[in-house]
């Protein structure tokens, strides 16, 4: 393994991050007072437990985060393109995986924060000195203004499924990753400009910004998904690394990867992993219908594993015609 890996894809966790070195000057960014690290796993312990990353998505995460850079992750359905954000938490210690799951209605302030005022104007009412009120109670940031944070070490963020957005988000998106920063400008806008607000780490995370920006210090570990439905102008991949997922390339590839997940549970599968493999010569398939057959039929017990393992494994496209 190349000295220069911090995520290595070991499963195990490690402090490799602390090898990090300095972000090129031209990714630099200066965000304070500085924030101690949330505690806490990925949030998806399983799936970051299990994961069996490819050489090359190893690679493209290191590349990520030496440069600073936004991962651009494609592939078909189920190659483990969402799991990834929490394999490399989960190595790195790199804390909660901050979730945005990206729709056709969603908008840049959407992920950066929310802001409440009707709750603010009707506390301030039943109040006797609303100017002194604390506004950061009506502010809680999202998923990528939370990433922002200046914390000491990378925030993971997922940015799951862009290619559903709508058509501007991914040039918005830019456009602060490039900055590294963003105003709020409820809070410019006050004599005192400073407030405790929310963070999307759940109910009691709160964090003082300061001066009515959030600037970032540690730059996160931004992985964004897509499905390949959209294609994104050069402007954008040009500011990204990018990595390919693909489905495992062989028999005992997806054997390990079963076994990784079911253990013990996955003996005597071999029959159903070559299934699997001969299936998806002619279709596309996703390796947890191969999990979800693995487990059935180990449960199923006597029944025509073949015929069940099949039902369970439909093709997700319409299957390629052999003749
Ligand atoms: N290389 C792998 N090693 C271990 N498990 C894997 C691997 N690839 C996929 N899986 C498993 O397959 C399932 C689907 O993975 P995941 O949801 O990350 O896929 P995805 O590419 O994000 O799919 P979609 O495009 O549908 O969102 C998970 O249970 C995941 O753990
Ligand atoms: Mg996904």
């Amino acid at each position: 393994m190349p000295d220069w890996l911090l995520y290595t894809g070991s499963r195990r966790p490690h402090d490799g991050i602390d090898r990090l070195p300095p972000p090129p000057p031209w990714r630099a960014f200066h965000g304070g007072p500085v924030l101690p690290f949330p505690s806490g796993g990925s949030g998806n312990e399983h799936q970051a437990t299990t994961y069996r990353p490819s050489d090359d998505a190893v690679q493209q995460v290191n590349a990520a985060l030496y440069l600073r850079r936004p991962l651009l992750v494609t592939g078909p359905p189920g190659t483990g393109k969402s799991t990834l954000a929490y394999a490399v938490a989960h190595e790195l210690g790199l804390g909660p995986v901050l979730h945005w799951p990206i729709t056709s209605r969603t908008t840049l302030r959407d992920g950066l924060y929310q802001y409440d005022p009707l709750t603010r104007l009707y506390a301030a009412g039943r109040t006797e000195a609303p100017s002194e009120e604390d506004i950061g109670r009506y502010i809680r940031l999202g998923p990528l203004g939370t990433a922002l944070l200046p914390y000491e070490r990378p925030r993971v963020l997922l940015v799951d499924e862009i290619d559903k957005s709508d058509i501007d988000l991914p040039n918005d998106l830019l456009t602060i990753f490039e900055k590294g920063e963003y105003e709020l400008p409820e809070l410019t806008r006050r004599a005192d400009p400073s407030a405790d607000v929310m963070t999307a780490d759940g109910p009691g995370s709160r964090v003082t910004v300061t001066a009515g920006t959030v600037r970032c210090h540690a730059f996160p570990l931004v992985v964004m998904t897509s499905n390949g439905e959209r294609e994104f102008p050069p402007a954008f991949l040009r500011r990204c690394v990018t990595v390919e997922l693909r489905q495992p390339s062989g028999e005992a590839e997806l054997a390990a990867i079963v076994r990784e997940h079911l253990g013990p549970l996955a003996d005597q599968s071999d029959d159903l992993v070559r299934r699997f493999f001969e299936r998806s010569a002619s279709g596309t398939l996703a390796t947890d219908q191969l999990l979800n057959a693995v487990y059935l039929c180990r449960h199923a017990g006597t029944e025509d594993r073949r015929a069940l393992a099949d039902r369970i494994m439909p093709y997700l496209s319409e299957p390629i015609d052999d003749d």
